[in-house]
């Protein structure tokens, strides 16, 4: 039987419905029996949204194994030089921009080339080189679920008063190297308290730039972030 030329009780119920449905401007100008079959369409699509969003959700990130002693010691060097030469570039270049053209200069360059700075060099040195925390201004800096892992035994150490070793760890084909990143006085300009440190008008230009940042109210020692470079073996 064709869907067009369905009699049966159900279908005489929708068309005793029609009326009702042609109120609706999408639905109008449909015959009772095109409205089961968009029901059924849209009970289908709505099935097929809900798997796909359940499967997002439950995104699978690939197991870390941790590498420690001898097999993480070359991965240690390696990253920490990697990380020493980041962090001197970046910071030579906003203190430049800061003695040229004050706090709003400064805040532009980090707007501008921190990010892109980081890619190149990773480019370079054909790894990946970034920055990730869980209170981003830059949201493409923002911890998934196993960085947060790192992040909390960073924390923990962290608010102990010391500074975490870096960690060394596998997954699959790659090998990740995480460092923390603690804030130093020079910071708080950028990501300290707002009035206290950064400026009323200075912070309405970093949200100007950054309308969801969260990288604020940071005091002197407090864990900021954490460098992570990946590998491929
Ligand atoms: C002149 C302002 C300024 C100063 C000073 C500054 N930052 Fe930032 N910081 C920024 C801006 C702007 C960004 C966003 C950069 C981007 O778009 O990638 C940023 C991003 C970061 C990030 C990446 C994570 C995120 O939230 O996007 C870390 C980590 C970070 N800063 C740490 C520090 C540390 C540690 C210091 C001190 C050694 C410091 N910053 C000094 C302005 C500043």
């Amino acid at each position: 039987m064709k869907f067009q030329e369905c009699h049966s009780c159900e279908c005489r119920n929708l068309i005793k419905n029609k009326i009702l449905f042609k109120q609706i401007p999408a639905f109008a100008g449909m015959t009772a029996s095109c409205l089961e079959m968009s029901k059924y369409l849209f009970s289908v699509i709505l099935l097929l949204v809900l798997i796909s969003c359940g499967n997002q959700a439950k995104k699978i990130e690939p197991k870390q194994t941790r590498l420690t002693g001898e097999e993480s010691l070359k991965y240690i060097a390696k990253g920490d030089f990697i990380v020493k030469g980041s962090s001197r570039v970046l910071g030579k270049h906003i203190k430049e921009k800061m003695s040229e053209g004050g706090i709003l200069e400064a805040i532009k360059y980090c707007n501008l080339v921190a990010y892109p700075l980081l890619d190149s060099l990773s480019k370079k040195l054909n790894v990946s080189i970034q920055r990730i925390t869980q209170k981003a201004r830059n949201l493409k800096n923002k911890a998934n679920s196993s960085q947060i892992k790192i992040l909390e035994e960073f924390e923990d150490i962290s608010s102990g008063g010391m500074i975490s070793p870096p960690i060394v760890t596998k997954s699959n084909d790659k090998t990740n190297f995480y460092s923390p990143i603690n804030i130093k006085p020079f910071c708080l300009n950028c990501h300290g308290g707002i009035k206290t440190n950064i400026g009323e008008d200075k912070y309405k230009f970093i949200k100007k730039l950054y309308p969801k940042d969260e990288a604020v109210n940071y005091a002197d020692g407090d864990l900021r972030g954490m460098w992570v470079i990946q590998f491929d073996d």
